[in-house]
């Protein structure tokens, strides 16, 4: 039986809102890592595949210790990702969610792993401890969760397309190229070129474009796209690139990109801007605890910089609900000189 009096003593004993919300915060924490163990520690797939034996799955998963995998299967069982009937294992209802929608997966890899990491080396790194490479060798997890707001960015592309009727486009960053394949599904009669650093992105934004059966129109190059040489084009996409530059390159960056665009052509940035908003502080944390001085830009600076790359931006545009990721189009006016200065006819 709960005693009404050590429940009375309890409520009166501290905060209580607070360890209510210490305690659900907590299980909130909890259950992320479950999930995130149950991922890395490949029991997921591999109950996925077919039911199991906890012996059966310490084969398969690689775990010596055979105990400590039953009390974890346990765990997954209480949290409805693994079901366990008469000494076999299943996939539970929650592990099939995890599963079946790669969103979800790499939200868990993601917020499970570096996401909270971040926190968890927070000390010895301010104590002058190495710095992070998430951005460089996590990209793929990175790249697999920002496809849930493609449709957005999409959006603001095909929209500018219908504007601008685009003949020749150049996705800088193309990352899985969805985004040249979205403007160039936009703009049939359009070729493009995707620019990337990172080589298994390359590979990735080909498939991408060969899979959507536009292969012939477009082009990926692997590099720096201030070391390409390039033909002048009418729509540059910049997304989620900007933060990857520290801030006093993105002025020379940008005007790189500008000298790309023909006259009247126009520059598409889309970034998750700092704002107040804790999503934002955090993800800037970790850009800044990164190598190399990444930081999110602020978005009236940002309009400042296009500026005095000689570009004439736009109103920036709020364009997904949850986070705040902004698009700036920003155009190379129709009378300026290869320098970037206006012509004076
Ligand atoms: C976060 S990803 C964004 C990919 C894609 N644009 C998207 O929004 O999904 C940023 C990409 O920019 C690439 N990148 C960064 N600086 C670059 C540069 N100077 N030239 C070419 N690619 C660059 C990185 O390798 C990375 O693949």
């Amino acid at each position: 039986m709960i005693s009404a009096r050590a429940t009375w003593r309890l409520v009166r004993a501290g905060n209580l809102p607070a360890r209510l919300r210490a305690t659900r915060d907590g299980q909130t924490a909890v259950r992320l890592q479950i999930v995130g163990a149950a991922l890395d520690t490949g029991v997921l797939d591999a109950l996925a595949e077919r039911p199991a034996t906890t012996a059966d799955l310490a084969a398969r998963t690689g775990a010596t210790d055979t105990a400590l995998l039953a009390a974890f299967l346990r765990v997954l069982e209480a949290a409805g990702l693994a079901e366990g009937r008469a000494g076999t294992w299943r996939l539970g209802k929650q592990g099939r969610v995890v599963l079946d929608d790669d969103v979800v997966r790499a939200s868990y890899e993601a917020f499970a792993g570096f996401h909270t990491d971040l926190y968890r080396d927070l000390r010895p790194q301010l104590a002058g401890g190495p710095a992070r490479r998430d951005v460089t060798e996590r990209g793929g997890v990175i790249a697999r969760i920002s496809a849930a707001l493609e449709p957005f960015i999409e959006e603001v592309l095909t929209r500018t397309v219908a504007e601008l009727r685009p003949e020749r486009v150049l996705d800088v960053g193309c990352g899985a190229g969805l985004q040249l394949a979205a403007v160039l599904d936009a703009a049939p009669g359009a070729r493009g070129i995707g620019v990337d650093t990172d080589e298994p992105a390359v590979a990735i934004a080909r498939q991408t474009l060969e899979r959507r059966g536009l292969a012939g129109r477009a082009t990926v190059l692997h590099g720096d796209v201030r070391e390409q040489q390039l033909d002048p084009v009418d729509l540059a996409l910049l997304a989620n690139v900007v933060y990857y530059l520290p801030l006093g390159e993105r002025v020379a960056f940008l005007r790189d990109i500008g000298r790309l665009l023909a006259p009247g052509g126009a520059l598409v940035v889309v970034t998750t801007a700092a704002t107040p908003h804790l999503i934002s502080r955090h993800f800037d944390l970790l850009l800044r605890a990164q190598e190399g001085a990444m930081e999110l830009p602020d978005t009236a600076e940002l309009v400042t910089q296009l500026t005095a790359a000689g570009l004439r931006p736009g109103e920036p545009e709020r364009i997904t609900p949850g986070a705040p990721i902004v698009a700036v189009v920003a155009t190379r006016p129709a009378g300026q000189t290869e320098e970037g200065s206006s012509s004076t006819v």
